[in-house]
């Protein structure tokens, strides 16, 4: 019997591998260039932390969620987006008792049981950030900042960055009424009408024709924003235009979870089809409060690594190193395998990535074995070498060969990578 990874997941195998780290590593930089602490939270929690903190309207919670009972009887969910989790640690380790505003990145795993398409799988990787109790616009901005970033560092140019406001609960209501009555006035079907009683925002985000036909005239949260979140949307805006980052204000952005106020944002991709939002985010004011934490402001993003390396692809980029070694050591004869083993030691103490063959390989075998690794020079180890105390060098790029000295060995490697 063969085994296959489940439906809608798959593998990170190499070499492909070496470019899932990179990615990750490149979008988990910028928070940590700008002071955000790490955390890290279990992969389920209780079910009633993503029901009330993602929002019980919401496609996640009523149909893409994987809840199980476990043992002891309690029903627990695999976490399907990274932001009710770390709030309720923020909450339960007091975090927000410190220096505010709480600033937090982390990255890992999230499930949920969506139709998997290219793009769209059961379980994707995020790399998110949280900031908890600062209400300052200067904070929307360098999160969106920070996630526009991120996409630059990796050279994608085929980016744009939506941006919206979607008012507060001051001004919410009245624009949620608002709206309610135009799509009541509107041909629709029946669920997209329950829709329109429960989250009508939601509505906007309709992909089909002949519904977006019906919307051109409805109307808009920023025409009916409230003086603080107009004047907060102003400054976030005038604050992006400061940091040379380009954004498309997108009155009809509307995000799949619920506890979004104010700034909300995407970054989307042309070269995705369908599934083209590379990550997303926004202030969730009250979030905290929603699951028994203080009532602070809040803001964040997730940034999908599945899709950014799908973008990376696009746009045919090579992202990181496929080299898996600097040094590899060719032993040849018994008495140069025996110091191969103390050798490595040496050179991986020394922070070079290092490797040889086992199982006796000839010469021939182990030179294309170490040209596969991708090191930038091979150490070929004879007995007579080892009887003269040196070791030939050759420097796998340009072919050039040189004797030197045992002893001096790791410093040269040391000195003509750099490291
Ligand atoms: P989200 O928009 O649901 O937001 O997900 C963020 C990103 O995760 C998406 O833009 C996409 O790149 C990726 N993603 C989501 N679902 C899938 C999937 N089924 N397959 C592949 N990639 C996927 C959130 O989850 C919020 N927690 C973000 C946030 C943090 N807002 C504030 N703080």
């Amino acid at each position: 019997m063969s085994f296959q990874a489940p439906k809608g997941t798959y593998d990170i195998v190499p070499p492909r591998s070496a470019t899932w780290l990179a990615v990750r590593e490149a979008l988990s930089r910028q928070p940590r260039l700008a002071g955000y602490d790490y955390v890290e939270t279990p992969m389920f929690e209780d079910t009633g932390l993503f029901v009330r903190g993602v929002g019980e309207s919401t496609d996640v919670v009523t149909k893409e969620m994987y809840t199980f009972e476990d043992r002891g009887g309690r029903s627990l969910t695999l976490r399907p987006e990274g932001t009710a989790g770390v709030l309720r640690a923020i909450a339960e380790h007091g975090l927000h008792r410190g220096q505010l505003p709480v600033k937090v990145w982390y990255v890992g795993p999230n499930f949920r049981y969506e139709q998997p398409q290219s793009g769209r799988y059961r379980q994707h990787t995020q790399v998110g950030v949280e900031t908890i109790g600062g209400d300052d616009p200067a904070l929307d901005a360098e999160v969106v900042w920070l996630a526009a970033e991120a996409m630059r560092s990796l050279g994608l140019t085929g980016t744009r960055l939506l941006l919206n406001s979607l008012g507060c609960r001051e001004c919410r209501p009245a624009y949620r009424e608002l709206l309610q009555d135009f799509l009541r006035g509107l041909d629709l079907d029946d669920d997209t009408r329950r829709r329109a009683e429960i989250n009508p925002m939601r509505v906007l985000d309709d992909k089909r024709a002949e519904v977006q036909a019906q919307l051109t005239d409805a109307p808009l949260i920023t025409d009916h924003l409230c003086g603080a979140c107009k004047e907060h949307h102003e400054q976030v805006r005038s604050y992006l235009t400061d940091l040379g980052v380009e954004y498309e204000d997108t009155p009809r952005l509307v995000r799949g979870l619920d506890y979004y106020v104010r700034t909300t944002f995407e970054i989307v991709h042309g070269g995705l089809g369908a599934q083209s939002a590379l990550g997303g985010g926004g202030r969730y004011d009250g979030l905290l409060a929603t699951i028994g934490g203080p009532d602070l402001g809040g803001v964040g993003f997730g940034l999908g690594v599945d899709r950014t390396i799908l973008a990376v692809d696009a746009e045919g980029l090579e992202v990181g190193d496929r080299s898996r070694c600097d040094v590899f050591v060719v032993p040849l004869g018994a008495a140069a395998r025996r110091r191969t083993v103390t050798l490595l030691r040496d050179l991986r103490r020394a922070g070079l990535r290092s490797d040889t063959t086992y199982g006796g390989q000839g010469l021939k075998g182990a030179m294309k074995a170490a040209d596969r690794s991708g090191a930038a020079f091979a150490l070929v180890l004879g007995d007579r070498d080892l009887e003269q105390h040196v070791v030939q060098l050759k420097d796998l790029r340009s072919g050039e060969q040189t004797s030197v000295p045992l002893d001096d060995l790791v410093a040269a490697i040391v000195a003509s990578t750099g490291q």
